[in-house]
This record gives C-alpha cells, structure tokens and sequence, in this order.
C-alpha cells in the first residue's frame, strides 16, 4: 500500500469519512472515534442499532490508557501478553471517546490489531479509530477488502486493502470491569491463553449488573448470518441431515469434519484443526452464500475449549437441526 494511500486515508478520516481497515481478524469500518458524526455514519452505513457499542482501535498500550478512565494492572499484562493482537478490553471509558461509541455505556472497548498497515494508520491518524466488522448488521464479517466493498458498496469511502485475515473470526471480548475478567466474546484469542496470564476468567454474561442495558451488547442471537437457510448438525445427526437436504430437493451443500456423501450436492471438507477452520469459515459461508443454494448444512466440531469462538459463531449463523 502506498503512502499516499494511507494519507488520503487520514485526509478522510479527519473529514469525518469512513474507511475499511484490515485487520488479522476480520475487516473494520473505522471512522473517528471523537467525532459523533462520524460514528453515526458507521451506524448507518451498518444498519446497526444505535444500542450496540463498538470497538476503539489505537496503536498501542500507551495510547489506550488515554481512553480509559481506569488502567488496572490486569490491563497492562494482557496488553504487554497479547498487543498488538485479537484481544479487546472493556474498561471505563475517558470522556474523548463519544457517547454514540459506546452506545451510552460509561465503558470502552479498546484493541491494539495486529495487521502492519493499520498500525500505520493509525499512527498518522494519531487518534482513536471506532471499527466495528465492516459486514453489514447481522451478516458475515468480511475477511478480504473485496468482502468489504460486496457489502457496504459506497458507503465506505475507501477501503485499504491488506489482504486476507490470517485469523478470520473476530477479537476475544474481556471486560475487566468487574471483580473477575469476564469473556463477552469467545474469539481470536482463547481462554486458556488469557488464564495464563491473569488467573481463572468468567464466560458469559453477568445478568447480575443492573447497569448493564438488558439487550446484551454483541450477543445478539441472530449473527454473523448467511441468508441461504443454515444449519447445524451433531456428526451424529448425519443420517438426520441426509434426509433434510434431500427433502430440500438437492441444491444443498455440507461444511463436513468426518466423512460425509452427499450425492448431487457440494461437499466441503473443514480443516480439523481449530485455527485453520476459523481461518475458512465467513470466506466459505460467504462463497456458499452466493452459490444460489436451498440450504446449507454445518457439521459441529466436538465440544472442546478449543473450538469455543467457532461454537459461538456456528450458534449464531445457523439453526439446530431438528432431531428426527
Ligand atoms: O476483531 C474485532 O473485534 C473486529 C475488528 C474490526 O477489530 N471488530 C468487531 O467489532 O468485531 P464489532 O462491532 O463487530 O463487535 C464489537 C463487539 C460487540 O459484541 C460489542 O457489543 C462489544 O464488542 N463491545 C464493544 N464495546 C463494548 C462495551 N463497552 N461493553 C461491552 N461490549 C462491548
Ligand atoms: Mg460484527
């Protein structure tokens, strides 16, 4: 990418524009963070609800404290273990960040991404970069600027094209907020990982803050979607599933772990191993997506910590296949 590239990038995002940024995990629509306007845009651009906070993206540790009201220890090792990298904070937030940010919330999402041309980016840019994915609301996430560009068309003001995501699903969310680091989102980024660093953490949601608004944000049920139908499936469903897409009259196609036939349909064999599925996933469903196909079907990967961020997303994109 040249440098006139990122100049002009930073020319619009001081204008109030919105730029596709890549990522290592998916592709963002950043806009500045200060700027209310501009995080409207985002909004609108999405089709997002107002209720659902993004992420603020700076260059390092250094500039992160300036945007939290807060910097507790825990956030200094997680950032000196894991920035640049797919791990997004939730601390207090400081005043610069704007209120449509955070939808309202007294609280931040900060990240450091691990991908060399943002990084850039945002050290010319010298200042905080709301991106949430750059899909729009409730579809998948784009992986390739060429994703970027099918889904929002001139809504994005330019897109900077860094290629493919090496990690393809989204940043690890932690709230360090309360008594105990709490994971909001399975991602990039895993459990085990973050334990090593700063002891046991809580997974889900604490129902238990009142000052939490009651719709969850990020953990909207209907998510990172395909519009062909879609569903999941036990590997021990698999005579279950044959009978399904046969009954949707061919047209249909597996995204298999083990062995499976499905004759007349598409078959894809998933990679085994945790990383390099989450890797092929939104590219493969958004490829299957367009395939004009009846229905598409998703082997599930064993119940493993692992296979926790996939699990999510596959809950998220598709419906259980009824038992027969
Ligand atoms: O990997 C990623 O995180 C990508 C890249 C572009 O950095 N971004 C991303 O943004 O996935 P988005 O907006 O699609 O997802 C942000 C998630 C949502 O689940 C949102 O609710 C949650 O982070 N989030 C953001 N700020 C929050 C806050 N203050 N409290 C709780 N959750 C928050
Ligand atoms: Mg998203």
């Amino acid at each position: 990418m040249s440098v006139s590239t990122i100049s002009l990038a930073v020319s619009l995002l001081r204008a109030g524009r919105l730029v596709g940024i890549p990522t290592e995990t998916v592709y963002g629509l950043a806009a500045d963070a200060t700027n209310s306007a501009a995080v409207r845009r985002i909004f609108a651009a999405k089709g997002r609800p107002g209720t659902n906070p993004l992420i603020v993206h700076v260059p390092d540790a250094a500039v992160a404290r300036r945007y939290a009201a807060n910097w507790p220890e825990a956030a200094s090792r997680l950032a000196e273990a894991f920035w640049p990298g797919p791990l997004t904070i939730i601390l207090p937030k400081a005043p610069a960040i704007v209120s449509e940010v955070t939808a309202g919330l007294g609280t931040v999402g900060l990240r450091v991404p691990a991908h060399a041309l943002t990084l850039e980016l945002l050290r010319e840019f010298d200042g905080p970069l709301a991106a949430p994915s750059a899909n729009r609301s409730t579809r998948i996430s784009p992986t390739t600027a060429r994703h970027v560009r099918d889904e929002l068309g001139d809504a994005v003001d330019l897109i900077l094209d860094g290629g493919a995501c090496t990690i393809g699903i989204e940043s690890t969310v932690l709230d360090l907020c309360g008594d105990r680091p709490r994971i909001l989102r399975p991602g990039g980024l895993s459990q085990a990982e973050i334990e090593q660093i700063v002891g046991p953490v809580e997974y889900g949601f604490a129902h238990t803050d009142a000052s939490r608004p009651a719709a969850s944000p990020g953990q909207q049920l209907v998510h990172y979607a395909p519009t062909t139908p879609a569903f999941r499936f036990l590997s021990t469903q698999k005579p279950g599933m044959l009978a399904h897409a046969g009954a949707a009259g061919g047209a249909a196609a597996v995204l298999a772990l083990t062995s499976v036939e499905l004759p007349g349909g598409r078959l894809v064999q998933m990679p085994v191993d945790p990383l390099a599925y989450a890797r092929t996933l939104y590219h493969t469903l958004r490829e299957l997506d367009s395939a004009d196909l009846r229905a598409i079907y998703v082997e599930l990967p064993p119940d493993e910590p692992q296979w926790m961020a996939v699990h999510d997303r596959l809950r998220r994109a598709t419906v259980l296949l009824p038992a027969e």
